[in-house]
């Protein structure tokens, strides 16, 4: 109900008394009423108010209601406003004319109240359905693209290859996909791949940029951005089924990783899968101390390490799942 009191409805009348006699029959229904005596004023008005429904009379002096609804068409932020003709005429041809100018639907004159209320609450509400539905979406294309800038400023940051983060991200859910996660989960698993070492955020630049070995002190620090991404993203609701990679991707099978030692299965599952792709990933390409390394080296040196840093299941499953991969991985290294 609170949504279709909230849509406001353009009535473009030329006579005032058509306008009274439509604002009468609509009143009390929770509409925002809005009026326009002639087609450049219903224009002007349609764009300031971004209406829910305009209900367009046809004969105007000036500018027609068939006019003013191509008018309204070719406006890209107005080509979707649901417009109900107002109209005496209902023959075959005028039908056909409005309907090319972009009319949804007719109301004769003279009104049947009950039929012109239910009309109106139904196309208004539908719109309102539409619009909400699009500002949901506008609203997680804003999320994701928050979360794709705050990685690209890690990486600016840090010492990280350019495009590190979205090849990790895209083979961690096309793996997480192959082992059968569920698509809801698989965007969690997304959003948590792509922030995975957001944590560095909190490492000092010198030792992010360092290139020899870190000295013990440095490593303790290092060793800290996991709980950093805890710390930075447990606050923001959304992002809680997230965290699993940022807060446990050094986390070993074996319980000889950092943060926690979590060990075998206390290590979430997207962690598991990450860290056997990070790795893949980090040796897949070239770096300033060292040339990436062929396939079959890294494949040997990741069986090497499975059952100490990682889940061995998940290592069968990932070599396994190399063939399939081969695509995502073609165009990911290109
Ligand atoms: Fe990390």
């Amino acid at each position: 109900m609170s949504q279709i009191q909230t849509s406001t409805i353009l009535i473009v009348d030329d006579k005032p008394l058509n306008c009274q006699t439509l604002a009468a029959l609509l009143h009390g229904q929770g509409y925002q009423l809005a009026f326009a005596l002639n087609g450049f004023e219903a224009l002007t008005q349609a764009a300031m108010l971004m209406p829910d429904l305009i209900l367009l009379d046809v004969m105007m002096p000036g500018m027609s209601g068939f006019e003013v609804c191509q008018h309204l068409r070719a406006n890209p932020l107005l080509a979707e406003v649901p417009i109900i003709l107002i109209t005496s005429l209902d023959d075959q041809k005028s039908r056909l004319e409005g309907l090319e100018a972009g009319a949804d639907d007719f109301i004769p004159k003279p009104f049947n109240i009950i039929e012109l209320q239910a009309r109106v609450r139904t196309i208004t509400r539908l719109n309102r359905y539409r619009s909400l539905r699009e500002e949901r979406q506008k609203l997680i294309q804003a999320y994701e693209e928050t979360l794709t800038g705050w990685a690209r400023a890690l990486e600016l940051k840090d010492n990280e290859t350019m495009g590190h983060s979205q090849r990790v991200t895209e083979l961690t859910v096309e793996l997480g996909r192959i082992m059968k996660i569920s698509e809801d989960e698989l965007v969690h698993i997304r959003r948590g791949a792509l922030l995975h070492d957001i944590g560095k955020m909190g490492v000092p630049d010198y030792i992010l940029r360092k290139t020899s070995a870190l000295n013990d002190a440095e490593r303790v620090i290092i060793e800290q951005h996991p709980t950093y991404a805890y710390q930075m993203l447990s606050p923001i609701e959304y992002l809680h089924p997230a965290l699993d990679i940022p807060y446990c991707h050094h986390e070993h099978w074996d319980g000889q990783g950092y943060p926690r030692g979590l060990k075998h299965e206390q290590i979430p599952l997207a962690a598991r899968i990450f860290a056997v792709v990070d790795v893949w990933d980090a040796l897949s390409v070239d770096r300033p101390y060292r040339t990436a390394w062929s396939t079959e080296k890294i494949i040997s040196y990741i069986q090497s390490l499975a059952g100490t840093q990682f889940d061995p299941q998940v290592v069968v499953a990932f070599l396994e799942a190399l063939p399939r991969l081969d695509k995502t991985l073609g165009l990911l290294y290109e």
